[in-house]
């Protein structure tokens, strides 16, 4: 392997020069574009040379106000970039450059898609259209003139507003764009092709007329009316909840069908991957739908954090995108508008956090919030910079209030619009704008890990007090060994017998709170609560106010109290969980062990009462009734055996299926929903529910007369979810049973690649599907390794999902993996990188799983040809 080199935070400089200006013209074509730029650069800053980024581009030509420049005295070209010795202090620079989108598999940069030509620059494409300085902190006005054939090109799209169009003297037709925001590289896009769009007219709060465009190739325009009103519902709402109006006359959507990531919020023009925009009853399932509202209204936030205000450096990522995702969290929250909808969508997201955030911050690639260091900034769009991030953003609100958090907001905007900032500000304008010391919990941005925060209580008859001690923890992470304190916040409240809430007197304080945020800033603090009359159960971390692991020792009873009683419903879930995950743990034991396997009734009893209770909503009836996944009690497990954690799992759910079996049918009849498909939350919740009731009722597999119940299903179903989730289960039996629909799945949807996808998933994902099985579905014709939709749905969900598979004991699965991986590093490094982190974990597994997946990482890492971002992982996870 060769070393490459890292990039440190502590190493960031300003940019000596100053681009007022960047004149971009694009001759466009498929196999060979030439693009031509012209920039104003004014020297701010003392420095020698000019240096600007490059990665694969073919210089044609260089001028310095209008004078040719000479590669032997005047710059030097190497593989990273184009260096302009001793330039003057102001001046113009005329370059022309020649890029091949249609050779272009990294889906960065310029590249074409189903013959249509997309851009993705962030974070560091733009270096593979032209020379430029490709950093954030360098923001420009940008004038583009896009110029192509007419006919296969109809439809030409770049940032801002269209100011001319026209047809040249060749035949080939143009238009020009200006964006009146300076922006940074990584903002800029352009889409050529043949595309149709569905467009409105919306009224701004202030009364401005704006045109909303969803662009999408001929023949899915039946599938944009979902995305276009979660378009108009982002922005009311951003207007609503913190004053920010859309700054364009025009607001552009389009749908590409290769995609690395989900969208990016490109000034005006967002692209998106085509499985975040369409979307009908027939094609999307109910999550589909809340996806697309949630992803829609995530890169519409960016605009104002994001790209108003953007980020100095790369190291300050989750600048904005721990805030978006926070504004997109709440968001979606808001568009449910119910408290318990708010709570099911709260537990949707902590869910994720801990599967998936709690795990990588206890692995390899654990990295603060805010990195020190990196070798490939593809590597860090991460779940913690995204979901801790927005953790982080998170617990201001909860510090600050609802209030406290907007002043913060507002005094953000009014310091830095257009400016390209750091965390550091952002936690100022926070703590100014609030009169607070906020100093401590800048280390919720320097230090990786996971806290624990542990709870003891204590109750005095006699003084009629109640204390909690809280003591926190943070394990070493890769490259730091100690942890100083974090402030955290705390929400707790005190249930009485009756389950009812007590009032909460702090000493001290006079008024009484229902609900109060204890705010731990040392290793050890305790909190006394005075006039409490009897014992009460505490209700802890109430709507999961920090990213910690909670622990204190509940009883079986105190966490049945909850479950039952809570106001909180996020901890209501939660008690059940606990409840859950205790016996799971329990039962991995004794699979290991060989003994035989057993189930209380006294948790059966306790989610019995939830399933049957009608005047909870269906969606928090559905998430109490689903056990923690696999991956979690694998996160959960201090030596993970994938097999016993599959085994015990199964043996929970029958137990559960076979003593409700009654109540499960009762609650699958009850929750049919009828008449027109409607993906609102209630309308969602009682699907969901239905067909949890539904793949209950399944899992005994011998009974015929579900099989039936689920066949039916398939056949009558009038929605993709009620489909697709029938079929799941009779997928997952491994019968004949599913044969039949699997394939008539696919004949009603062979021209739809976002089902097909699906199709593809669902048979990786099943724990019958083995390695052979996926390896012929590879050989498929519609299997294509270029694209990362389908890649992601045979691939990863076979290595991610479908973990009894992927740990097959001879490391079959291992062995599969480490071709994918070589394969897709030649392609597409990013995905091949994220197919890397499957392995994350590899020294947590049992020896001799472990052994197996050491030598799978061995393959990859000594293999020749490896892009940064799949060494950077290797060398990071074998260390
Ligand atoms: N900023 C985009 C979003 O979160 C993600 C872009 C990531 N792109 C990448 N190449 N890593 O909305
Ligand atoms: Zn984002």
């Amino acid at each position: 392997m060769q070393t490459i080199p890292t990039i440190f935070r502590q190493d960031y400089c300003p940019y000596p020069f100053k681009i007022s200006h960047l004149n971009l013209i694009f001759d466009l074509d498929a196999a060979h574009t030439h693009v031509h730029s012209e920039m104003l650069l004014t020297r701010v800053n003392p420095g020698s040379d000019l240096l600007l980024h490059a990665d694969g581009l073919s210089l044609l030509s260089i001028h310095l106000d209008g004078r040719e420049l000479s590669a032997v005295t005047d710059y030097v070209l190497n593989d990273d970039g184009l260096r302009v010795l001793n330039p003057p202090e102001s001046f113009t620079l005329s370059i022309v450059t020649q890029t091949q989108p249609d050779q272009n598999s990294t889906l960065m940069g310029l590249y074409a898609s189903n013959g249509n030509l997309f851009t993705q620059c962030e974070a560091e494409g733009f270096r593979k259209i032209t020379y430029f300085p490709d950093r954030p902190d360098v923001m420009t006005q940008y004038t583009v003139e896009l110029r192509a054939d007419a006919e296969q090109y109809s439809v030409l799209l770049s940032n801002g507003n269209l100011v001319d169009e026209g047809v040249l003297d060749d035949g080939r037709h143009y238009a020009k764009w200006i964006d009146p925001f300076k922006k940074p590289s990584y903002l800029f896009a352009l889409v050529a092709g043949k595309l149709v769009c569905q467009e409105e007219k919306f009224i701004l709060a202030s009364g401005r007329e704006v045109l909303l465009q969803v662009w999408v190739e001929d023949g899915n325009l039946d599938k944009t009316q979902h995305a276009m009103e979660s378009l108009k519902n982002s922005i009311r709402w951003d207007e609503q909840r913190f004053g920010l109006e859309l700054d364009l006359d025009r607001f552009m959507i389009v749908a590409v069908s290769d995609f690395n990531m989900g969208a990016m919020e490109n000034k005006g023009l967002n692209i998106f991957n085509t499985k975040y925009v369409l979307a009908n009853s027939r094609v999307a399932t109910d999550i589909d739908y809340a996806n697309i509202e949630s992803v829609v209204g995530h890169e519409y936030f960016h605009n104002w954090t994001g790209n108003r205000v953007t980020c100095q450096d790369w190291f300050q990522l989750s600048l904005k995108e721990g805030l978006t995702v926070f504004r997109d969290q709440e968001f979606s929250a808001d568009m449910i508008g119910t408290d318990s909808g708010r709570a099911v969508s709260r537990i949707g997201d902590v869910r994720t956090l801990r599967q998936v955030q709690f795990s990588e911050d206890a692995g390899p690639m654990a990295h603060p919030v805010r990195p020190d260091s990196y070798v490939e900034i593809n590597n860090f769009y991460t779940v913690t910079i995204y979901e801790k991030g927005a953790e982080v953003v998170r617990m201001y609100q909860t510090l600050l209030g609802r209030d406290g958090f907007r002043k913060g907001m507002d005094l953000y905007f009014a310091r830095h619009d257009g400016c390209a900032v750091t965390c550091d500000d952002f936690r100022a304008a926070m703590a100014d704008a609030n009169g607070r010391d906020l100093a401590q919990f800048e280390r919720w941005y320097s230090q990786a890990g996971t806290p624990v925060v542990t709870v003891k209580s204590h109750y005095d008859t006699d003084l009629q007090q109640y204390t909690l001690t809280l003591r926190q923890s943070c394990a070493p992470t890769p490259g730091q060994t100690d942890k100083s304190p974090f402030h955290i916040p705390v929400t707790v409240g005190l249930l009485d017998s009756n389950g009812q809430e007590m009032p909460l007197y702090l000493v001290g304080e006079s008024s009484a709170q229902a609900s109060c945020v204890l705010e731990l800033t040392d290793i050890e603090q305790s909190f006394v609560f005075d006039r409490i009359p009897a014992l009460p159960t505490p209700s802890l971390l109430r709507n999961f106010s920090a990213p910690v692991v909670l622990e204190y020792a509940y009883s079986d009873t105190e966490l049945a109290h909850l479950l039952a009683h809570d106001s909180d419903a996020f901890n209501r879930w939660e008690a059940g969980q606990r409840l859950a995950t205790q016996r799971l743990m329990q039962l991995i034991k004794s699979v290991q062990a060989g003994e035989a396997l057993s189930l209380d009734s006294l948790y059966l009893e306790a989610v019995g009462l939830v399933l049957n209770d009608e005047n909870l909503d269906p969606a928090f009836r559905e998430l109490v009734l689903t056990l923690p996944s696999e991956a979690m009690l694998a996160e959960l497990s201090a030596e993970i055996d994938p097999h016993a954690i599959h085994v015990a799992r199964e043996y929970m759910r029958q137990q559960i299926s076979a003593h409700m079996h009654k109540d499960f049918y009762q609650v699958y009849q009850a929750n049919q929903t009828m008449g027109v498909y409607s993906p609102d939350a209630i309308s969602a919740g009682k699907r969901g529910l239905k067909n949890l009731a539904l793949a209950y009722l399944v899992s005994n597999d011998a009974d015929e007369q579900m099989i039936s119940l689920a066949l039916t299903q398939v056949h009558e179903a009038q929605n993709m979810t009620d489909r697709l989730a029938a079929l799941a289960v009779l997928v997952r039996t491994g019968d004949e049973c599913a044969i039949e629909p699997l394939n008539d799945f696919y004949q009603d949807f062979a021209d739809d690649a976002l089902v097909i996808d699906k199709w593809f998933s669902l048979q990786a994902s099943s724990p019958k599907t083995d390695v052979e099985l996926v390896r012929q579905l590879m050989r498929h014709p519609d299997f294509n390794l270029h694209n990362p939709n389908r890649a992601r749905s045979l691939i990863f969900s076979f290595c991610h999902a479908n973990p009894v598979q992927f740990h097959a004991k001879d490391g079959s699965g291992y062995a599969f993996w480490a071709e994918q991986v070589l394969a897709l590093n030649a392609i597409n490094p990013q995905v091949a990188a994220r197919l890397v982190r499957v392995l994350d974990h590899w020294r947590k597994y049992q020896p001799a799983l472990q052994a197996r997946m050491q030598d799978a990482l061995l393959t990859v890492a000594n293999s020749v040809g490896l892009s940064k971002d799949v060494q950077e992982l290797v060398v990071k996870m074998l260390k």
